[in-house]
């Protein structure tokens, strides 16, 4: 059955700041095409559902989500499944899910147009080839980025934890080349950006070809006239180089944040993680990078209950915690993910163990991020306005640190201003406008 090609489409991403940033890009290439970005899906052509795979929470939500797209009439718009559970799950979707018409995986989207127009003329569209050549240079330019922008500068892991599905979703760690990162950067700040948030799996095994590393392009990027912030996550401790950490010492734009997840505190279950490195050896690069800037937010991700983890062995967890003392966390019970090898580790852990030290590693983390909040009541902080706030004349700022920052102002979104803090929540900051701050 042929079908009207679609002339409007949604996209919903999920998961991590990468699927948001393959979300923008897509749009592009589909407004490219001549189509319209809508707002609701009741009324859309076209939904992508851009999907995550890394638990399995994550990777159900797009079958009730397929489910919940059928129209009052009993209609349903044209569906594509895009991202890590496409990747993962291929021609299954459909399988499973049959109103399904295109499965598109995270290195083939720049064929998206090819296969919605395969799905007009009646054709089911799967497409979930990892090919050499980068989708990017497929790509057309960005339009309208807002004041903090996402630029993917690497991806795929070469890694392997044994808990971790991304070598499988996102292939083979891949670095984009360093023009085509830097022409893409100019760009958006010409287009209005003022901070760029590089992202990667593991930005910070960037290479260029000629083996510069994350740090070079950082004070590359730091020249940029008009580019204000430089943010990158996330990154993983074996690639923490000297240079990077003293790019957080030297370099005025790169903000004083730091994503390094660490998973657990226990040397015994970091090595069946195939972590490769030790807690001690984590705890000695926060201490290289607090030197290099005494004020730098840590941030991490923690998995508890991994196959076999003791009671002692989580301990240790709450002990690096405490050793570190975090601005804040995203912390996980361990998802057995197929195909990955701890899925077939003996000893998985019952759930409501796992839902037992979740809550008391939360505890911990949500208290030090409160303390971490508090430590800016009675400063004055630099924030970029970001965006729109819930009450009329509000707006929502980002501090230096990430802190989410209310403030009252006639400034505009994408202005810098200074603002003086008057009170700290556990997940933002209150501020009163002060001045306005050049850069
Ligand atoms: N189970 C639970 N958490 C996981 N993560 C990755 N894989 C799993 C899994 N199988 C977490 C890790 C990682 C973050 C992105 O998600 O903490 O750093
Ligand atoms: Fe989820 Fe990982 Fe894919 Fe991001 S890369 S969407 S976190 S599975």
């Amino acid at each position: 059955m042929t079908r009207a090609s679609p002339k409007s489409f949604q996209i919903k991403s999920y998961g991590c700041q990468m699927n948001v940033y393959d979300g923008e890009r897509m749009a592009g290439l589909l407004e490219a095409g001549g189509m319209i970005a809508a707002g609701s899906s009741g009324e859309v052509d076209l939904v992508v559902l851009n999907t995550c795979h890394i638990r399995e929470k994550a990777a159900e939500k797009v079958y009730s989500e397929i489910g919940r797209l059928k129209r009052e009439d009993g209609s349903r718009p044209m569906i594509a499944v895009a991202g890590c559970v496409a990747q993962a799950e291929g021609a299954e979707i459909p399988r499973r899910a049959p109103s399904v018409d295109i499965v598109v995986g995270p290195q083939a989207y720049h064929r998206l147009p090819e296969l919605v127009a395969e799905a007009g003329r009646g054709g089911r569209g799967i497409d979930t080839d990892m090919p050499l050549l980068s989708k990017f240079g497929a790509l057309p330019p960005r339009r309208r980025p807002g004041p903090s922008a996402f630029l993917t500068v690497q991806e795929g892991c070469d890694k392997f934890c044994t808990y971790c599905v991304v070598p499988y979703t996102r292939g083979a760690e891949v670095s984009r080349p360093w023009t085509a990162v830097v022409d893409e950067a100019r760009a958006l700040v010409d287009g209005g950006a003022r901070e760029l948030v590089l992202l990667g799996q593991n930005v910070n095994a960037w290479r260029d070809g000629d083996g510069r590393g994350l740090d070079h392009l950082i004070r590359a990027l730091d020249r940029l006239p008009g580019l204000e912030r430089i943010r990158y996550t996330t990154s993983h401790p074996n690639d923490m180089s000297e240079g990077l950490i003293r790019a957080h010492a030297e370099v005025g734009t790169l903000m004083p944040y730091l994503h390094l997840p660490v998973q657990s505190g226990s040397d015994r279950v970091l090595k069946a993680m195939n972590r490769s490195h030790t807690s001690a050896s984590y705890l000695r690069i926060i201490e290289r990078v607090r030197a290099a800037r005494p004020d730098i937010a840590i941030s991490g991700d923690f998995i508890v209950g991994f196959p076999g983890e003791t009671e002692t062995e989580f301990e240790a967890t709450l002990e690096i915690v405490r050793a570190v003392n975090y601005a804040q966390a995203y912390s996980f019970k361990y998802s057995p993910r197929p195909g990955t090898p701890a899925a077939q580790m003996e000893n998985q852990v019952p759930l409501e163990l796992m839902d037992e030290r979740l809550q008391h590693l939360q505890a911990l983390l949500n208290a030090q991020q409160l303390a971490f909040n508090r430590l800016r009541v009675g400063g004055r902080t630099k924030i970029l306005l970001e965006r729109a706030g819930k009450r009329a004349g509000q707006i929502v700022g980002k501090s230096p640190w990430l802190q989410s920052v209310h403030v009252e102002t006639m400034a505009e979104i994408g202005q810098i201003i200074e603002v003086d803090i008057a009170a700290a929540g556990p997940n933002s900051l209150a501020g009163i406008h002060a001045a306005a701050a050049a850069g």
